[in-house]
């Protein structure tokens, strides 16, 4: 017989509803029982905590293969768990990119092991260069279910047309679920030369911006290109107004779009770039009062459906540089759980729907994560404390990097465990490999 864990004394929270329960487990990886009153051969405290499915991230930058002194897939994926979720999805943006089955395979191989499943999207363009198309159907044969260059965004209309077309002939490869194209909306003739966004702080501190107009010229024509194509596309890290409105109207008309927002998207504001700290450089860049105000309004009405990190960790000896110089991205796998608890006025109920199920379902996950926490379902959980406030430290991280905008600052909700498969990962915020 395998061991079983009891998780004891929490509140268990999915998609249908709240009930105060214990959650038995086994070690084969299933949920055994869930009710009053349960034991197992073990057991984790959940007092106070609420019990929900784990985490989804649809946007995660591991650096593995090619910039490993930053994150592996082992780091970054130990950061994942110790931030509640159980399944993240890898950026291509790797070195060499995620373009080939070889190097997809490679990730898949890297992250075997870790205690948070890592999942592998794959570059719309050979080289994310913007040219050629990768070798899409062999790699959704890999198991790749989201394409993109992320990075940067697919200048060119018709390359952008005709990766839709060919991503939507491919779903009889995956018993006939859409793949999914996820844009980085980026005019680059726009944003070249730009470090922050485009407006009076930009003017005030003499640092080249990106307008908001760069995010949303694409966001439009790939709402038009949706239509057009009838395939799904997946909108990465909202950061503008006029992006969120574009999404709320295209969703109503019934178009086939999703969107995330990343977590600094709707707590941090371009004001934050005022001492010239690179840490705040990110792209698409921080914005206004205003566009943060529009992002957590979509996240609160369903415009958009996720919330991602955009995990992006740099080394100080890259990240310590110019405002200018210095690459954009910043940490946001242990934090997202308490910012979103701390910043968005949102019933926790709605919190979770964005950080679980509403991306597990994005990403095709759905059978593994983000499901209801019932009898057989996969046991891939997480417990979370949404009253306990702490402060946020990069050298407390998982992570191989610090780059933390969020260093110092108090925020409330913690992670206190993460069971993937059945194994308790991290036990009271540690992680136990
Ligand atoms: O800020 C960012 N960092 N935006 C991106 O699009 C890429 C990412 C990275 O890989 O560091």
């Amino acid at each position: 017989m395998t061991a079983t864990l009891a998780i004891k004394g929490g509140t268990v929270i999915d998609q249908s509803g709240s009930r105060r329960a214990d959650v038995v487990v086994s070690a084969d990886g299933t949920i055994l029982a869930v009710g009053v009153g349960l034991d197992g051969d073990r057991s984790l405290d959940a007092t106070d905590c609420v019990v929900a499915p784990g985490f989804v991230d649809l946007h995660v930058h591991l650096r593995q293969p090619g910039k490993e002194e930053a994150e592996t897939i082992e780091t970054g994926a130990r950061g994942a768990a110790r931030g509640g979720f159980t399944s993240v999805l890898a950026m291509p943006n790797t070195t060499p990119a995620m373009d080939c089955a070889a190097v997809v395979r490679e990730v898949i191989d890297l992250a075997k092991d870790t205690i948070c499943d890592v999942r592998p999207s794959a570059a719309i363009t050979v080289g994310r260069e913007g040219e050629r198309l990768t070798p899409m159907a062999e790699l959704v044969r890999l198991g790749v279910r989201v394409f993109t260059d992320d990075g940067t965004g697919i200048q060119d209309d018709k390359l952008m047309r005709t990766a839709l077309d060919y991503a939507g002939s491919l779903a009889h490869l995956c018993g006939g679920r859409a793949i999914v194209l996820a844009q980085h909306c980026e005019v680059s003739a726009l944003s070249e030369g730009g470090f922050m966004h485009e407006g009076e702080w930009s003017s005030r501190l003499g640092i080249p911006g990106q307008p908001a107009e760069a995010e949303e010229l694409m966001v439009m024509r790939d709402i038009a290109l949706a239509r057009l194509t009838g395939t799904r596309v997946h909108f990465q890290h909202l950061s503008t107004a006029g992006s969120v409105g574009m999404v709320r109207v295209a969703k109503a008309a019934g178009l086939p779009v999703t969107a995330e927002a990343a977590t600094h998207h709707f707590c941090l504001t371009d004001a934050c770039c005022a001492d010239y700290d690179p840490v705040f450089k990110v792209h698409p860049p921080l914005r206004t009062d205003v566009d943060v105000a529009a992002v957590r309004q979509g996240l609160i009405d369903g415009t958009i459906d996720a919330i991602a990190t955009d995990h992006a960790p740099h080394t100080p000896q890259d990240k310590e540089r110019t405002f200018a110089d210095a690459p954009p991205g910043m940490l946001g796998l242990e934090t997202a759980f308490a910012l979103a608890n701390t910043h968005l006025d949102l019933p926790i109920e709605d919190l979770l729907a964005l950080l679980s199920w509403r991306p597990a379902a994005i990403a095709g996950l759905e059978s593994d994560h983000g499901g209801p926490i019932v009898e057989g379902a996969p046991a891939n959980l997480a417990v979370v404390d949404p009253a306990t406030t702490w402060t946020v430290s990069g050298a407390a991280m998982a992570s191989r990097s610090t780059n933390t905008p969020y260093e110092g600052m108090t925020v409330r909700g913690r992670v206190r465990h993460t069971i993937l498969r059945g194994d308790p990962v991290v036990i009271d915020g540690e992680a136990q490999r």
